[in-house]
């Protein structure tokens, strides 16, 4: 069975002590027996937020890295420095990193091999734009980002990672996949990582949906059997509504696969 997994990537928001409030408010509201809770602040406020999730059962993620080690790369962060600033997961190949600073799926494959050389869990993105969807495109981009990204890797490496199915038009637009799109193409991505890498494979990864999910629709998006948990943007700024997503998250599936 697949512990589900809910992840807050709070993007370009909050300062180093507004990030500590929502932590504080966090620590006190979330109740995370049996679900495994990932925050990702901005990169200013990981050493900050670090130690209050020692000894939590929240664990502290990074949302970009890039794959060197270290050198002349202005304005990077490498995996080693995450690893040191305590994360335990890194958010690689976002949709906002695709479109907006020209991240292609080779270089997501190679952030995402320096955050498991390093000892992390990356949660690699991926999802269709709207055009995309509407020309019924949609396993066929998820599968060129699939093999890009992920076609490389060995199983093993598969095991280890969390998927984040996030379609483009549904990010930060209000406008939620339903729970039977959101289901198709979580269906669609396992059968993709059983042909590669086995069914066992395919079983055990865990697939988050991302994509304007919130405290009212979190709990029939992760009733779906392949839904295993959700990358949340602008609700995980919230305590209540993260909570509430948290909470959801820990009801039993009715249809389990
Ligand atoms: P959203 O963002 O929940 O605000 O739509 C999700 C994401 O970008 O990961």
């Amino acid at each position: 069975m697949r512990t589900p997994v809910i992840a807050g990537n709070w993007k370009m928001h909050l300062t180093a002590g507004e990030a500590v409030a929502l932590v504080k408010q966090l620590l006190a509201s979330c109740d995370t027996d049996g679900v495994d809770v990932i925050i990702c602040p901005p990169f200013t406020a990981l050493a900050a937020v670090g130690p209050l999730l020692n000894g939590s059962r929240i664990a502290l993620g990074a949302q970009n890295v890039h794959w060197e080690p270290q050198g002349a790369f202005t304005g990077e962060v490498s995996a080693p420095m995450l690893r040191d600033a305590g994360c335990r997961d890194v958010i690689t190949g976002h949709s906002e990193r695709r479109t907006l600073f020209g991240e292609t799926d080779a270089m997501v494959h190679k952030k995402l091999k320096a955050v498991l050389q390093h000892g992390m869990t990356p949660i690699v993105c991926i999802g269709e734009m709207l055009a995309e969807r509407d020309a019924n495109k949609t396993f066929e981009v998820l599968t060129r980002q699939l093999d890009g990204a992920l076609g490389p890797c060995a199983a093993e490496e598969i095991r280890k990672l969390i998927l984040a199915y996030e379609p483009v038009w549904a990010i930060g637009t209000g406008r939620t996949a339903t729970p039977e799109q959101a289901q198709e193409s979580h269906a669609f991505i396992r059968g993709w990582f059983s042909k590669r890498f086995g069914i066992e494979t395919a079983q055990a990864v865990r697939i988050q949906y991302g994509g304007s999910v919130n405290a009212a629709n979190a709990a029939s998006l992760l009733q779906q059997p392949d839904v295993d948990g959700a990358l949340v943007g602008g609700a995980s700024l919230k305590a209540d509504a993260f909570s509430a997503i948290v909470k959801a998250a820990l009801e039993p599936k009715a249809v389990r696969r």
